[in-house]
């Protein structure tokens, strides 16, 4: 037995938050990630890791690029992968989710990748079933994937993420991508700065041990990395910023604000985009500086990581329930 096997450097069972691993877990997985980007270039992208093993994608809410990434990395890995799409209008949350999990489980899938629009649903299922489960956004919660995702990305422009100022700018309300980066990007040694509007703003957010600004020009100030987030409407119930023009003209990204932030500044979003909300069209096209796409790409290589790394976890006698 080598060292991995009796202790692997991420003991969990699951991949539920980013809040609660450690600098080591989170490194383990974004190298084991690293070793994916070149496979994922080439012609021949297959490897039989995932043979004979079982993923079940079961999305409660819309998906494209998260459910996609997921089949892909799933079918790289050579692991029969069904997709699940299940309309929230029709079901009453609680019992039916709990009803769908034990159905599922009945079959023997080997991980399970959740969307939810509920926080905390994916944790409440992953109490109910023997495989692993992968968050794959609850709510306005978690979405660790694309933390880690993000991380990759940033790493490899900058070779670490240590010391790095990260502006994350607009609805950090609603945002489970906001969430599960501040605690990853706290956890990694970056300093992270939020900008939006009051209203955009979680109530006692700096606990997390954020700085907060309510005006682009301040918060842009110096930062490395510029992570723009789509103004998310379907959650909003009520009145949260006066119009989309006006919204646009004090927060969303444009060249003159960027000018705020290092010359060199990196501009990320993880989609989808709405170019002219939060977003200026020639700036996310800006290639020099937007690696909107490459996160794509990174996203691809991380879900293989993450599925290789739980399944390996499956055949371990005790794993930590994070
Ligand atoms: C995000 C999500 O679903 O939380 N998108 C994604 O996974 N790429 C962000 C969003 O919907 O704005």
């Amino acid at each position: 037995m080598n060292a991995e096997t009796e202790h692997p450097s991420y003991p969990h069972r699951h991949l539920l938050g980013i809040e609660g691993l450690s600098p080591l877990e989170i490194t383990a997985l974004l190298d084991r990630s690293e070793a994916y980007v070149d496979q994922n270039r080439q012609t021949d992208k297959k490897q039989s890791l995932l043979r004979g093993r079982t993923i079940i994608n079961l999305f409660f809410e819309n998906s494209t690029r998260t459910r996609t990434s997921f089949e892909l990395a799933g079918k790289r890995l050579s692991g029969d992968v069904i997709n699940m799409s299940v309309s929230t209008s029709s079901i009453k949350k609680g019992e039916t989710l709990i009803d769908t999990a034990m159905t599922l489980n009945a079959m023997h899938p080997d991980v399970l990748v959740v969307r939810h629009p509920e926080s905390g649903a994916v944790k409440l299922l992953s109490e109910k079933v023997n495989c692993a489960v992968i968050n794959g956004g609850d709510g306005s919660h978690e979405h660790p994937t694309q933390a880690l995702l993000d991380a990759l990305t940033i790493r490899r422009r900058r070779g670490t993420l240590q010391g790095l100022s990260v502006a994350i700018c607009g609805d950090i309300l609603h945002s489970r991508v906001a969430r599960s980066n501040i605690h990853l990007l706290n956890t990694m040694g970056a300093r992270v700065r939020l900008i939006a509007p009051a209203t955009l703003i979680p109530p006692g957010v700096e606990r997390l041990g954020v700085e907060v600004f309510h005006n682009m020009e301040e918060g842009l100030r110096d930062c490395d990395i510029v992570m723009m987030l789509r103004l998310q409407q379907e959650r909003m119930h009520g009145s949260f910023f006066p119009s989309v023009r006006e919204y646009f003209a004090f927060f969303g990204l444009d060249y003159a604000k960027l000018a705020n932030a290092k010359a060199d500044a990196l501009i990320m979003h993880p989609g989808p985009m709405n170019r002219g909300v939060e977003i200026d069209a020639e700036v996310a096209d800006d290639f020099g500086r937007s690696v909107i796409r490459e996160q794509v790409e990174m996203g691809v290589a991380v879900r293989m990581a993450c599925l290789e790394i739980l399944t390996e976890n499956l055949d371990r006698p005790a794993q930590r329930n994070l």
